[in-house]
């Protein structure tokens, strides 16, 4: 069966938001392993509640990647559950080579913006602050920059006069929630090419 790893660090909503929809949809899909680097990750104690297997791999070094021999650990538990698709959901590290090379095309990550606008943190502050009038959420391929894969799905939220960062970020989840399950969904269905940075949708 289609297996995904889901990478998680925060409180795991776009986690929960994919075993659902495999759940009610009942996807040949299965969720093999939750990984975190948190060790108070709510996304573990989801994992812990849905049967999932899951472990903590904390990275002690450094605050924003791996370190080398973490990345190594991440990789052979990802292997050992014949992982086919990385799925990072609020995980708050940077992925290096390495770990990309182990997994080449098969990692996507879900960001708060429309991208290539407002990469990086806090997203929705920053378009909020910028005074764009639509922002949304992307699903995209993993590589070697930060939030720079070829782009998979996107979904548009307006932004409001009255938005507060807070409600503005709640908004685009309640996209994301749509837009990641879908996305694994179409590339366990074998619906995804990619030519160059193109992602395109077979129908
Ligand atoms: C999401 O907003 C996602 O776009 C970003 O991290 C957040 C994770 O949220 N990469 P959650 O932990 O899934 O609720």
């Amino acid at each position: 069966m289609f297996t995904i790893g889901i990478l998680a660090s925060g409180k795991g909503s776009n986690l929960k938001a994919i075993v659902d929809y495999i759940k009610k949809e009942k996807l040949p899909v299965k969720t093999g392993i939750v990984l975190s680097d948190k060790p108070g990750s709510p996304s573990l104690a989801i994992a812990e509640k849905e049967g999932i297997a899951y472990q903590c791999i904390p990275e002690e070094k450094y605050e924003t990647f791996l370190s080398p021999a973490t990345e190594k650990e991440y990789v052979k538990v990802l292997r050992s559950h014949d992982v086919d698709l990385v799925c990072l959901a609020g995980f708050m590290r940077v992925l290096k080579k390495n770990f990309i090379q182990s997994f080449s095309g098969k990692i996507v990550n879900i960001h708060p913006s429309l991208l290539p606008a407002f990469p990086g943190l806090a997203a929705w502050e920053q378009a909020l602050n910028y005074g764009v009038r639509f922002t949304g959420c992307t699903t995209h391929f993993v590589e070697y920059g930060v939030d720079t894969g070829p782009i998979i799905l996107q979904a548009v939220v307006p932004v409001l006069r009255e938005d507060t960062p807070e409600t503005l970020h709640k908004r685009i989840q309640e996209k994301e929630h749509f837009v990641y399950p879908l996305t694994v969904r179409l590339i366990s269905e074998g619906r995804i090419s990619i030519s160059g940075r193109k992602v395109y949708i077979i129908s």
